[in-house]
């Protein structure tokens, strides 16, 4: 989704802004820009498509000496991909970069447009650019003319704006959309996330909602809440791999033990959460979108079968606006890779002016979503840049099993033997993450025979209903063909009906949990011909193809080992139809926009 950077500072400024917006390169963009201001000068560059594109358009530009600068990859909402709807946007004397959406932006457009202001693109964006110069009309300097500006503007927004009426400053707002400032000596950078900023400044300072200024070398000292910047550079590198996906698939065996360090013990389950958390709750609520969604739904039955703890699970966009009822004895759970979903934001911070406990699932230290929520629990599964979700949906469904048992072990619902057997699970779902590479060589070969056909139904049962969810939802992603995810015994009850040669049916039929119910519900659409692919440790005369995994002793062995493997056939998929696995079209890795 839009990214943001800004510098304040001697170097080359051109450079800095690339460098920043490539780091901010797999969040997914459809267009980007930069506008610097230097000896009095304001420069603006503008293009559609990928950063090199930005970057031969500027290739002649430098700008030596001081100097201020943003730049920003925008991801469409208001107005289509097109150079004039690129960020930067400006006005006679000044350009702003938004990320976020303006809701009142007809109402500001059409009162401008009434006085006289021209706008040349379709974005809500350009209204806060015109309606700053309108401000500094009648207001004595540019610091209250954007002050002004925003106490107008209704919507989320991480705005920067330069303006030659102030050459030595970067005005900046924040509401709904992350935005830090990072310091290293004399220089200031900006940035909607921390990715950008990592080995380029010592100190960070991440911005609250409501906050507004503007910041230049002087009065950088007086930010309060800074800190020191963690953090590793993440490897851009692909290590041999096709795609980051691909390596990202392959990672998931080795970052799991990061999820599970420190917390699986001989004896028990141990979270970094106070002792008496669990006390006084008796009901679950997870809220998530998409991946994340279904890893809260994988969780569901997990926690209901193994804590006996009653579990609802809800799509964040659409619990916000349910008039949801919130109960004391509730703990609010959030799961979000990111941390930086809108949807799942906004709905933790309804759960928090609800005062109920809650508790945030997230990859990312310092992400809004960890600041906002009470509690916290990180994945530790690195940053994900494959904008399909892999190692983050592997490390969540981890990270939630184990906190099931955590919750049954803190409410003694579950005995010192069935734990042991959690925990000796858990250590083997963690090896069958471990991709075998004779599958993904069988699956390389296989998804040659699904490139066609008008569809595709995952379906499985109990937590293999979310794992088809997720298998359907990876392929539709980056393959671009239709696939839902549906519960084996629901397909009867409308769906098959679409049932025929040219319909294929992923089953994942694990031996440990059902699997006579879901042999049936295969059985049903093999009769009406559907085209049938098998995933399990048996053999099957039911299905067409076959997908053999290792054998497994447990339902979730073959959970993990059966998601390494819908992830692996979504991916060959994809890249024989020729698809950018990597950066799929019409989608964000962060989507902060609700
Ligand atoms: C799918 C995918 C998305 C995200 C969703 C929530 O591969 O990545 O469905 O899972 O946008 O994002 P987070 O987890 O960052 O809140």
């Amino acid at each position: 989704m839009c990214g943001i950077i800004g510098y304040i500072g001697n170097r080359e400024k051109k450079e800095i802004l690339l460098d920043g917006l490539k780091e901010l390169e797999y969040r997914g963009y459809d267009s980007a820009g930069i506008s610097i201001l230097s000896n009095n000068e304001l420069f603006t560059f503008k293009t559609t498509g990928k950063l090199i594109n930005l970057e031969t358009k500027c290739k002649d530009f430098t700008s030596n000496g001081f100097g201020i600068a943003i730049g920003h990859t925008r991801w469409a909402t208001h107005g289509k991909a097109t150079e004039i709807n690129a960020h930067p946007h400006s006005s006679e004397e000044s350009s702003i970069v938004h990320n976020g959406i303006i809701e009142n932006y007809l109402e500001i457009k059409n009162e401008l447009e009434n006085k006289g202001w021209t706008f040349l693109s379709q974005t809500d964006t350009e209204v806060i650019v015109h309606l700053f110069e309108e401000n500094l009309k009648s207001v004595e300097n540019p610091l209250s003319a954007f002050k002004k500006t925003i106490d107008r503007l209704n919507g989320s927004y991480a705005i920067l704006l330069i303006t030659k009426k102030a050459p030595d400053r970067i005005f900046y707002a924040k509401n709904g959309s992350p935005l830090l400032i990072g310091i290293n000596g004399d220089e200031v950078f900006f940035a909607s996330s921390s990715t950008p900023l990592i080995g380029l400044v010592k100190e960070v300072c991440y911005l609250e909602d409501g906050d507004n200024g503007y910041i230049n070398k002087d009065n950088f000292k007086t930010l309060k809440n800074v800190q020191p910047m963690n953090g590793e550079k993440i490897s851009s590198q692909k290590d041999g791999y096709r795609y980051f996906m691909e390596k990202e698939i392959y990672e998931q065996h080795r970052i799991l033990q990061d999820t599970i360090r420190g917390r699986i013990l001989n004896d028990g389950i141990s979270l970094e959460l106070p002792s008496n958390f669990i006390d006084n709750i008796n009901r679950i609520t997870i809220c998530a979108c998409g991946t994340s969604y279904h890893a809260g739904l994988s969780a569901k039955y997990l926690f209901e079968r193994e804590a006996k703890i009653k579990t609802n699970v809800i799509i964040a966009s659409e619990f916000r606006y349910s008039n949801p009822i919130m109960e004391k004895d509730e703990l609010f759970i959030v799961i979000s890779q990111s941390g930086e979903t809108a949807d799942t934001l906004e709905a933790l911070k309804l759960a928090n002016k609800n005062n109920l406990k809650t508790l945030a699932i997230c990859n990312v230290e310092n992400s809004s979503i960890v600041r906002e929520a009470k509690y916290s629990l990180l994945t530790r599964a690195g940053i994900e840049k494959g904008v399909a979700s892999t190692k983050a949906f592997s490390s969540q469904v981890m990270l939630l099993w184990i906190l099931g048992i955590y919750i049954a072990q803190n409410k003694n619902n579950i005995s010192k033997d069935s734990i042991q057997k959690q925990i000796k699970n858990m250590y083997n779902s963690l090896k069958a993450t471990k991709v075998n590479t004779k599958i993904h060589d069988r699956l390389k070969k296989l998804s040659k025979r699904y490139l066609h056909g008008h569809g595709f139904f995952f379906i499985g049962r109990d937590v293999f209903y979310p794992l088809a969810l997720e298998g359907a939802l990876k392929l539709k992603e980056i393959s671009y063909l239709h696939a839902e995810g549906y519960p084996g015994g629901e397909m009867k009850h409308g769906p098959i009906a679409l049932a025929d040669s040219e319909l294929f049916c992923v089953s994942l039929m694990p031996k440990h949990l059902l699997y006579e119910k879901i042999k049936n519900n295969t059985e049903e659409l093999s009769t009406r011909d559907a085209t049938i692919c098998v995933i399990s440790q048996e053999c099957s005369d039911v299905a067409d193809d076959v997908v053999l995994i290792d054998k497994y002793e447990s339902y979730m062995e073959e959970f993990f080992a059966m998601m390494i493997v819908v992830q692996i056939l979504a991916l060959e998929i994809a890249i024989r139809l020729g698809n950018d696995v990597d950066m799929p079209r019409n989608l964000a890795k962060s989507v902060t926009v609700e």
